[in-house]
């Protein structure tokens, strides 16, 4: 008889479909669209991968596999339906090179109210070149937007990921919870403006381990609000170093606390380590620093 054997497989597909090992959910970019040729507009596609992940009950990978995709602005939105998106990446992401796309929107490529997100492998390329020149002419220009930016987010991991030529900030953190940065390259030329490495404010549970970091700013920056902040084993030059601050610019301000940054190298940076206010009264403080087992 055929019925038994039938049974077992049944049960056995029953089992590993709702089992916690069940393999994730996959969702490739190409499949809705995407083209690895740096040229086609592949925004819609990447739009349309997360909201598939972010709606899927089961863990979900989205994959984005070699070649360059030219993206827009794309807010990747939560809450989600789980709390298990890994993004893939194995290319690089491009920004328009024409400031006067994205200049005047904060942000590239935003997540925000997810849980339990990973970021991994690829490469962010922000071609913000042409913005600084712009910048650098004393010509009256756009602020430019931040390359990857995580708000109001919890359990965020972002591995192995490349921060290229970001028109501002490459990198965001604000208010969230648990987030690891580890494995990460950032760089821009040392004369490029205000693009810091690492940004993190309102957050806590912020550790950056493992990364390198040259701009033409902060390789971290450091705002209000931010608490249990853990940076071992950076490599950060050329910049301006790494920087609490400025704190207390309003009279009303969170506090920086528990912050450590411990075996990291500065090559070529304008400073050290350093905590910057503005001279006026503040509820803002900072304390519980340390800085420790640093070279320069
Ligand atoms: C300080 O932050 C670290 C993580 O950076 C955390 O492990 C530790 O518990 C925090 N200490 C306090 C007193 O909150």
């Amino acid at each position: 008889m055929a019925v038994l054997p039938l049974l077992i497989a049944l049960l056995s597909i029953i089992f590993f479909a709702s089992s916690p090992l069940a393999k994730a959910a996959q969702y490739s970019v190409l499949s809705y669209g995407a083209m690895p040729d740096g040229k086609t507009d592949s925004t819609k596609a990447f739009a349309a991968a997360w909201s598939q992940a972010c709606a899927s009950t089961q863990p979900a990978t989205i994959s984005v596999p070699k070649g360059s995709f030219a993206l827009g602005q794309v807010r990747f939105q939560g809450p989600c339906k789980n709390n298990a998106i890994l993004v893939r990446i194995d290319g690089t992401l491009l920004a328009p090179s024409d400031y006067g796309v994205l200049g005047r929107a904060q942000n590239w490529l935003i997540f925000e109210h997810v849980n339990g997100v990973t970021i991994s492998g690829g490469t962010l390329d922000g071609q913000g070149a042409g913005l600084w020149s712009c910048k650098n002419s004393g010509k009256d220009c756009p602020s430019g937007a931040t390359s990857l930016e995580f708000s109001n987010s919890n359990n965020i991991a972002i591995t192995g990921l490349a921060s290229l030529n970001s028109q501002m900030f490459h990198i965001v953190i604000n208010a969230c919870q648990d987030v690891k940065v580890q494995g990460v390259r950032v760089s821009a030329a040392g004369d490029s403006p205000n693009t810091d490495g690492i940004h993190v404010q309102s957050s806590t549970g912020v550790t950056i381990l493992n990364s390198r970091i040259g701009t033409g700013d902060d390789c971290v920056s450091i705002g209000p609000g931010t608490s249990n902040l853990w940076i071992e084993n950076v490599a950060c030059g050329p910049g301006h170093g790494i920087s609490i601050g400025s704190l207390g610019k309003d009279s009303q301000e969170a506090g920086v606390q528990n912050v450590t940054v411990k075996t990291t190298t500065f090559t070529g940076t304008e400073n050290g380590v350093r905590i910057k206010t503005w001279g006026r009264p503040s509820s803002g403080f900072a304390r519980n620093i340390l800085f420790q087992h640093n070279l320069r």
